[in-house]
């Protein structure tokens, strides 16, 4: 509505700016002669210009018809074989390279599960995902919400399913669909506590899942709990342990038809908390009670800063520590590093006793998928803005051509442009900082989760 008006206000007003534009000049301009030679040398001048990057730009677009044609569009070498791969990158390289990722969409360089977030609003992914598909163990389209109605709970996010979609995706099975539910609004405590709300709860969940023919779903409330206060009362929080360990067992009750594997749950967890422990952390005694509910923990280790406290989005050694606590909460502590975290208290200190099963700790780490995020943020210092997409990353590199930086505390890479008097700090992943976060995740025999495939560079499936 708001365009349509534009364009009518725009017609009406062009026919003025075009009578200005072809009013001619004054004639007096015109009386010395050696002012008509220069205008006349300019105007060779500008055809010499404008038939040079004409022809180059024929050239250009013949080369990429030619690439699109015959040649598959891409690159025939990764981007490790290109050297891309480096804490050095220009913005130039960047923007070259990143729409031509390497021609092999199959070659996977992670041997554990791979799971990919694809949301609604931002169709890219869903692109990703169908192109890809071959490099992922999990795609979860972010399409459910279990919330409050006028009287019950309901189910919201039925209008977003795309079935062709899910065909395009998952071939012979593979990967597995898993779309998440995530727990919205307030109040919700009621279904943990009241048996009839409960049972309602678990059969919205499966009987979507056995209607659309699922794999499992994504499945996270702890934010939720935690910032309604569910998980500080200690007997509501075991209320929610329960209904996360009868859910796992309802969906993993469902066998589909065509189906050899029962349906999977994955739980989303925190990364570990920075203060001291709290009711609200996940616990060595939590992923013991889940232990056969839960197929796999999506671990959130990103938005590490946020507007009002601007800097990396997940350091390379914040990560690391809470990969460790994790060792630590699944009965690990052969590390040297996990030491450290073991001091961290009582949680710990369980796991201390568990210490015997630490050989057998890359069984339990394979159900731990490492958050990896594609989105960056453009920060105004010293405080405000907000994330930001792989394509509004490219259109700032080639607006202000930065350098790039590498923040080799961080292991992250970021740039600083001015606009408007106010100073920006860009923190985007890049080639470099995420495959160290891959090898991380990688060297402990854990998975990955990708928060969210539509928001990167399309070259960063190279590394995956
Ligand atoms: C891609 O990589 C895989 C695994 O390394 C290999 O088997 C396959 O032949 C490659 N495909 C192409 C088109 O190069
Ligand atoms: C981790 O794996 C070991 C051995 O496979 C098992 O005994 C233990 O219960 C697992 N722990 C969790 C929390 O899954």
């Amino acid at each position: 509505m708001s365009i349509h008006q534009r364009r009518r206000g725009q017609s009406q007003f062009a026919p003025h700016l075009a009578a200005a534009a072809r009013r001619p000049l004054p004639r007096s301009k015109w009386i010395f002669s050696h002012q008509r030679i220069a205008l006349a040398f300019f105007f060779c001048l500008i055809l010499v210009v404008l038939m040079s990057i004409g022809g180059r730009f024929l050239w250009k677009s013949s080369e990429r018809s030619s690439e699109e044609g015959v040649i598959p569009k891409g690159s025939p070498l990764s981007v490790y074989d290109r050297g891309l791969v480096t804490i050095n990158p220009s913005y130039k390289d960047i923007l070259a390279a990143s729409n031509r990722p390497w021609r092999n969409l199959t070659h996977r360089h992670l041997p554990t599960s791979v799971l990919g977030y694809v949301t609604p609003w931002n169709g890219n992914g869903y692109e990703m995902a169908k192109k890809y598909r071959a490099k992922f163990t999990h795609i979860s389209p972010v399409w459910y919400q279990l919330k409050r109605g006028h009287k019950d709970l309901e189910l919201i996010g039925g209008h977003d399913v795309d079935t062709d979609w899910i065909k395009d995706v998952r071939q012979e099975g593979q990967p597995l669909i898993v779309p998440r539910v995530v727990l919205e609004g307030w109040p919700l405590d009621n279904m943990l506590v009241e048996t009839r709300e409960k049972l309602q709860a678990i059969q919205l969940i499966s009987s979507e899942c056995r209607k659309r023919g699922y794999d499992g779903i994504v499945f996270e409330a702890w934010s939720l709990w935690s910032a309604y206060g569910t998980l500080q009362n200690s007997k509501l929080r075991q209320k929610a342990l329960n209904f996360v360990q009868e859910l796992g067992s309802s969906l993993h009750n469902i066998v589909l038809p065509r189906q050899t594997r029962n349906m999977q749950l994955i739980f989303v967890i925190p990364p570990v908390s920075r203060q001291a422990q709290e009711l609200r952390d996940f616990t060595a005694a939590d992923m013991a009670y889940l232990k056969d509910a839960v197929d796999a923990y999506s671990l959130m280790t990103y938005d590490f800063s946020n507007s009002y406290n601007p800097g990396p989005t997940a350091p390379l050694s914040w990560m690391r520590t809470c990969i460790q606590s994790v060792i630590s909460l699944i009965g690990g502590n052969d590390n040297p590093i996990a030491d450290n975290v073991l001091k961290l208290g009582p949680v710990s200190n369980q796991a201390r006793h568990q210490g015997s099963l630490g050989r057998k700790m890359d069984n339990n780490m394979s159900k731990i998928l490492v958050g990896i995020n594609f989105y960056g943020n453009d920060f105004v210092l010293p405080q405000g803005g907000g994330p930001i997409l792989g394509h509004e990353y490219l259109s700032l590199l080639s607006s202000y051509k930065p350098k790039l930086s590498w923040d080799g505390f961080n292991d992250e890479h970021y740039f600083d442009y001015t606009v408007a008097q106010e100073l920006h700090r860009v923190f985007y992943p890049s080639l470099k900082s995420l495959s160290l976060r891959l090898e991380e995740a990688k060297s402990c025999g854990a998975g990955v989760s990708i928060w969210e495939i539509g928001q990167g560079l399309e070259y960063f499936f190279d590394l995956l």
